[in-house]
């Protein structure tokens, strides 16, 4: 069943809540009604979506949260009704009186779920008036972003965004209903907090009462999760905001939504088990699918040697293929002094124009790539066995070179094969993300398939080239695996975690760990992240104690429910599924937030701004 198709299931579902809403004692809504209704005498409420007057008559179509609606203001029926609706602008909320007639013949809208019919106003009564709107509410009209952000209201009436919102608040409950019936508990966590480091910046709230103190908004509820277990409830989730002063894109928010788990007593495998369930629960419930389960898994080490990224979009072929060993005695120098070398086979790429690649060029610099060199296989006339090869690089290559990446790439004629040469990280994520886009591209990756897939055995650590020192790669209370203890401070790179990240389509949707629940574990972990005896003890000492009186083994996951619902219902942008979002600069364009503060404000907190910026001066 598609999600439209859902959609009108849950629209019926509604109407017996939206009815008895408001004084107006609404008997239908504006989406529901159909050719089952005709004779039947209605009461209906919305917004007007357009006034049309046609030769005696007077047409609007009238729209609320389930649909629209076509009525009609008829002089014979009534000549009141029909004298003041010339009055009748968009946006205009009314509600009216009348019956359901069948539309005449030819006029009918096999489009709109309603159009076969038509209200024949008896009487109606003006509930507000609107100024003409700076957009038209129609899902056909693209208005500029910012415009439908500083007019959120306006937008949320558009369908798409409505059907968005709806879409959102059945996983939620899906969610909901899964996770109670599992023995779940729901339990609030504090916003006003203490730093929880999640590897973005935080938000700090300054306090009024303690002056120079400042609460964190929590990055995520990680560590009262942690504190919960060690309260003995077990099985805790909730819908969390979580808050990340972070760089903004098409699928991060400085403040998002994560569905959020911890149990105890649990492996990797029971954690993964619950967390499929969840996920295949609320599928079924939003696109009628069956996942097949248990879920595909992939090692870390695979999905960066494959994919490049630590997320792979499995939905199309094309993988990274390393040949350095192949190509690191050629003549080219970017390859003779690479300590990595991957190339990339696109299948039929070869007629991909040269403006093309000069454009996926441009866009691996982004990822410090300082070019990319490529060859194109083209057959010979009448000579399957013979390939021309096409580059400007081609002559550099020897005869060996080459049998070497025919036969490591298994390349045909048609082929266009891509090559990245330099730094692990670079050569990587310059072709994982190339990968990406090759997909978008070409149309590989099917916009109805959910690729869902589990990468495990991450690094424990990763190393901050800025701060010059290894830092969690998922946080510091994830365990390291058995094996590798003694590896912790000797040779943190090598070290392997219990953590597993869950993906779909390419885009990383939930996350969690097993977590360090003995003191004696959490503190050689605050150890190889450098973190001393007393800076462990400031910023954690509540946790440490905690772990001295009695922790049970214990771990979680954390979904990003604004991720999961914007790939769910198809929508490129996690703005499109949140009520009231940010713009890339992390500003409300409806209220203006973030907005100064009075000098009262200030002085009472104990602040003062400084003219300058502290860096530049
Ligand atoms: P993590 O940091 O991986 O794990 O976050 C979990 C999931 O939250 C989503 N997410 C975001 N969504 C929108 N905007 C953001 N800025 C953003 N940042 C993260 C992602 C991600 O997979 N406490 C751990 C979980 C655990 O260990 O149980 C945590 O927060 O979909």
């Amino acid at each position: 069943m598609s999600i439209e198709t859902q959609q009108q299931d849950l629209q019926q579902e509604h109407q017996q809540y939206i009815k008895p809403l408001g004084g107006f004692s609404r008997t239908h809504t504006c989406g529901e009604l159909s050719a089952a209704h005709l004779g039947v005498e209605v009461r209906l409420a919305g917004w007007v979506q357009f006034r049309r007057d046609h030769g005696g008559l007077i047409f609007a179509d009238l729209r609320d949260r389930t649909g629209l609606t076509q009525v009609v203001f008829v002089p014979e029926v009534s000549p009141n009704a029909h004298e003041n609706a010339h009055i009748l602008r968009s946006e205009y909320v009314i509600a009216l009186e009348g019956y359901v007639r069948p539309r005449p013949e030819g006029m009918e809208n096999p489009n709109m779920p309603t159009g076969e019919i038509e209200v024949v106003v008896r009487s109606w009564k003006l509930l507000n008036t609107a100024k003409t709107p700076p957009f038209i509410i129609d899902d056909r009209i693209e208005a500029a972003e910012n415009l439908r952000l500083q007019y959120r209201y306006l937008d949320l009436r558009r369908p798409r965004m409505t059907r968005n919102l709806m879409l959102r608040h059945r996983i939620v409950h899906s969610a909901r209903i899964y996770l109670d019936a599992l023995g779940f508990i729901e339990v609030e966590t504090p916003y006003l907090t203490k730093s929880t480091p999640e590897g973005a910046r935080d938000f700090l709230v300054p306090s009024r009462v303690n002056r120079g103190e400042f609460y964190a908004l929590p990055q995520s509820p990680q560590l009262f999760k942690q504190l919960l277990m060690m309260g003995g409830l077990d099985r805790y989730f909730q819908i969390a905001r979580c808050f990340r002063d972070e760089d903004l894109r098409a699928d991060r928010q400085p403040e998002f939504t994560q569905i959020d788990i911890e149990m105890s007593f649990v492996n990797e495998e029971a954690i993964m088990g619950m967390a499929e369930g969840l996920i295949s629960a609320v599928v079924k419930e939003l696109l009628n699918k069956d996942l097949p389960l248990p879920l595909p898994r992939m090692t870390y080490a695979r999905a960066m040697s494959e994919y490049g990224v630590d997320k792979p979009d499995t939905r199309f072929e094309l993988r990274l293929r390393d040949v350095t060993h192949i190509l690191n005695a050629s003549d080219v120098r970017l390859f003779s002094s690479a300590a990595l070398i991957k190339a990339l086979r696109v299948p039929g790429g070869e007629h991909m124009t040269r403006k093309e690649i000069d454009d996926h060029t441009e866009f691996v610099k982004i990822y410090g790539a300082q070019g990319l060199a490529w060859i194109k296989l083209r057959p010979v006339e009448g000579r399957n066995d013979i390939l021309e090869w096409q580059s400007p690089i081609a002559k550099f290559f020897s005869d060996a070179e080459r049998a070497g990446l025919a036969e490591t790439l298994g390349l045909t004629g048609g082929d266009l094969v891509f090559f990245q040469a330099g730094e692990p990280a670079m050569v990587n994520a310059a072709l994982g993300n190339l990968r990406v886009r090759l997909g978008e591209r070409l149309g590989l990756a099917g916009k109805d398939s959910h690729n869902f897939l589990w990468i495990t055995d991450f690094p424990l650590f990763e190393y901050d080239e800025e701060e010059k020192r290894h830092v969690a790669c998922h946080h510091p209370f994830t365990s390291p695996q058995e094996g590798f203890l003694s590896a912790l401070t000797q040779d943190p790179a090598r070290v392997l975690a219990r953590a597993y990240d869950l993906v779909l389509n390419g885009t990383e949707v939930g996350g969690g760990s097993i977590r360090n629940h003995t003191i004696r574990m959490q503190n050689e972990m605050f150890e190889a992240l450098g973190l001393s005896k007393e800076e462990a003890e400031g910023q954690f000492g509540f946790l440490t104690q905690a772990l001295e009186m009695g922790a049970p083994p214990h771990g979680g996951i954390a979904f990003g429910l604004d991720r999961l619902t914007m790939l769910l219902a198809g929508e490129d942008s996690i703005r499109d599924v949140i009520a009231f979002p940010k713009t890339q600069k992390a500003t409300c364009l409806l209220t203006d937030a973030p907005a100064t503060a009075s000098s009262r404000q200030l002085r009472e907190l104990g602040l003062m701004l400084r003219e300058t910026d502290p860096q530049a001066g």
